[in-house]
């Protein structure tokens, strides 16, 4: 067969698994975008109807333009005119057992009293807001109740150091700050106040700072004047606020994400399109009914949690579990016991914590009935074959589809993922599948034309959607040159919605022979070994594939030949010992999965992998130990002994392969 035919009965074949009524949506849903989100948008409440569903000007795109709506009227007000009043809106717990229930009604008056206090203090439409709390229901209220007022929120992960705190509250000029006395974690309590304290001594725009008592700690530092207590501010709060209406071009929040550089870029979301977005989404992807139990296991300091526990579950009157917690404390079936506890029916989480269960050992599950569940989830990063098949097995039970969602901070939401509410394709362990209605992408090569099954390529987005951002917080040349410069338009390329522009996401993948789309990691991630490019998650897959690897990392070090050279760290299974012959064994399996181009120059054993708090491995950190260079901004790092650790370790072979060892 010649190329090109093969490539065509490729795409054909494609046709075939792709859903005949998923692809009759995605065509809609580009050739007449104006007719077919007018249907979609119809299902959020709007104040009053938008003029033009979308303005183009490439590459700002805005939605539903002469809109408006008010995001916590949509969350709550509304469920509370269908009936939902006393519905659970969220069941709550705590890592060290306590227990919340909040109905829909409890929430709105929460809502509406701490949007009465937040005004009181002065916060205006379009002030900006930092919320830094742990996963306790006063994030839901404080983000709710900026969103009622029209403030713009910024939730910071509670994970965060002081400096991070503080460069997210000068670059968005936050007047107030929510926070709390502190948080636990793994059996601990560790104080907020005090680095929210040292945080806002270096973030001069902060008026004021609220303070929910969340650990009962004692001597916590209040200061006069800008500080004040939660609970005492909300008795004297009024019970009803008017919520403001909002045009849906305006910002309902900011979230800051780390890129390659050092400094953490402000996305910005707009207020409708990102709705829109967020209530079609989780409904195509996870088909949720109203007796849904819906479990996101993300921190609100993530967009995961902005969107699929902040408004997501709010939008379709769902009742969710929210924990504050360590997943495996006190025990490694804490989750687990959760599910079985509150009959969890759906259930997404990130394969970072898939693979850590899997290594935990699968009597930990087998342990509870988790036959409740009918449809699972995952998000963040490439998920590797075994876990999926882990995951959809020991948890699943062998029966609940798992929607591998793949999307960005930037993106708002799902955009290529199985679509459960519209048609689910024949799912394959370890790929997202294919686009959302709205989302056009296609996989390119460095001349950004198309390129051939199985062939790794750059995913771009060829039209706007609605829940794209808007720009960076003040910075929307940054906005164009990152994001939107990197590939131009060309023949080859069909735009559906015009004037052409191309969103680069960053990130790898590939199509196969059917059209499925395999994500293949990022971009800024990848190594070049004498010419061959390589993906770190690629590598990392590969390893994790071996019997004895439970993590794996890899990254590259400049060699004077070959350009790079691979480096590994491998945290292994328990009942697994480091050994010069398991070595040589990673090695012949990496040339053997992948081949010899792949084969790694040194390998390290570790015990833990240094971590963003989100659970994607800083392969930054790891690169800066390799190559013996600076650190860099590590403020997002889940474990800084692990640093430690990775430097130990390199240090350690260092001085064997110096004293003529391995
Ligand atoms: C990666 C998280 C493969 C990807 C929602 C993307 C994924 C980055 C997946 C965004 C997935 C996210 N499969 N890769 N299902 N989901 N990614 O902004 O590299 O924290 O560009 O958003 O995570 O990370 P972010």
């Amino acid at each position: 067969m010649s190329e090109t035919s093969s490539i065509a009965a490729g795409i054909q074949a494609g046709e075939k698994y792709y859903g005949l009524k998923l692809r009759e949506f995605w065509r809609l849903s580009l050739e007449n975008p104006e007719a077919f989100w007018s249907e979609i948008a119809d299902n959020i409440v709007w104040f009053e109807k938008w003029d033009k569903v979308l303005e183009w000007n490439p590459p700002f795109a805005r939605w539903f333009v002469g809109g408006v709506l008010n995001a916590s009227y949509n969350a709550l007000d509304a469920n509370l005119k269908k009936g939902l009043k006393n519905k659970v809106a969220i069941f709550w717990e705590g890592e060290e057992g306590a227990t919340r229930s909040l109905t829909y009604y409890q929430l709105w008056k929460e809502v509406n009293k701490f949007a009465n206090v937040l005004k009181k203090l002065g916060v205006k439409r379009g002030d900006r807001v930092t919320i830094y709390l742990p996963m306790i229901p006063e994030l839901i209220i404080a983000m709710h109740a900026c969103a009622r007022i029209g403030a713009i929120h910024s939730v910071v992960f509670s994970g965060f150091s002081a400096m991070a705190l503080a460069d997210r509250i000068n670059d968005a000029e936050a007047k107030v700050l929510v926070t709390a006395d502190g948080m636990y974690r793994r059996g601990k309590v560790i104080s907020l106040k005090s680095t929210a304290d040292e945080a806002v001594n270096q973030a001069k725009s902060i008026e004021k700072i609220i303070v929910v008592k969340r650990a009962g700690m004692a001597d916590v530092p209040m200061t006069n004047g800008r500080d004040y207590w939660w609970d005492e501010l909300m008795k004297e709060a009024e019970p009803y606020c008017e919520p403001e209406p909002m045009q849906s071009t305006d910002p309902l929040f900011i979230l800051y994400t780390s890129g390659t550089t050092g400094k953490p870029k402000g996305v910005v979301h707009s207020t409708g399109g990102y709705l829109v977005w967020a209530w079609a989404s989780l409904k195509w992807a996870f088909d949720l009914q109203p007796d849904d139990i819906w479990w996101c296991t993300a921190d609100l300091g993530w967009i995961t949690g902005h969107s699929y526990i902040g408004y997501g579950p709010f939008l379709h009157g769902l009742t969710q579990i929210m924990y504050d917690g360590a997943p495996d404390y006190p025990a490694p079936d804490r989750w687990w016991e959760i599910i079985e506890r509150y009959g969890v029916t759906a259930f997404y989480t990130a394969p970072t914590a898939i693979r850590m269960f899997m290594k935990l050992g699968d009597e930990w599950v087998r342990k509870h009935d988790l036959s409740t569940l009918r449809i699972l989830g995952s998000v963040g990063e490439p998920i590797n074959p075994e876990a999926w098949k882990w995951f959809h097995g020991v948890v699943g039970g062998g029966r609940c589809p798992v929607i591998d969602t793949y999307w960005q901070t930037e993106t708002g939401g799902f955009v290529i993922t199985p679509a459960a509410g519209i048609e689910l394709v024949p799912l394959k362990p370890g790929s997202a599948t294919f686009p959302l209605p709205g989302i056009h992408v296609e996989i390119v090569n460095d001349n950004g034309e198309p390129a051939k099954p199985f062939e790794r390529g750059y995913l771009i987005i060829l039209a706007p959607w609605p829940g794209m951002f808007m720009t960076l917080w003040r910075d929307p040349e940054r906005y164009k040159e990152i994001y939107w410069s990197r590939f131009k338009p060309n023949e080859k390329l069909d735009f559906k919605i015009k004037p052409p522009a191309i969103y680069f996401t960053g990130d790898y993948a590939m199509k196969d022979d059917e059209g499925y789309i395999w994500m293949l990691g990022r971009v800024d991630d990848v190594i070049k070994v004498a010419g061959h490019r390589i993906g770190t998650a690629e590598l990392e897959s590969a390893f994790i594939g071996h019997p004895a690897v439970a993590e794996a990392a890899a990254v590259g070090k400049p060699h004077p030949i070959k350009g790079e050279a691979i480096v590994s760290f491998i945290v292994l299974k328990s009942g697994y010992e480091p050994s010069e012959d398991l070595k040589k064994d990673l090695v012949a399996w990496i040339r053997k999965t992948i081949g010899p181009v792949a084969t790694p120059d040194e390998l390290y054993f570790v015990s833990t992998l240094p971590k963003t708090r989100s659970g994607k491995i800083m392969r930054r950190v790891l690169k800066a130990v390799v190559a013996g260079g600076t650190l860099g901004d590590i403020s997002t790092l889940e474990d800084a002994t692990s640093v430690e650790e990775a430097k130990k370790a390199v240090e350690m072979l260092r001085k064997a392969m110096e004293e003529g060892g391995s």
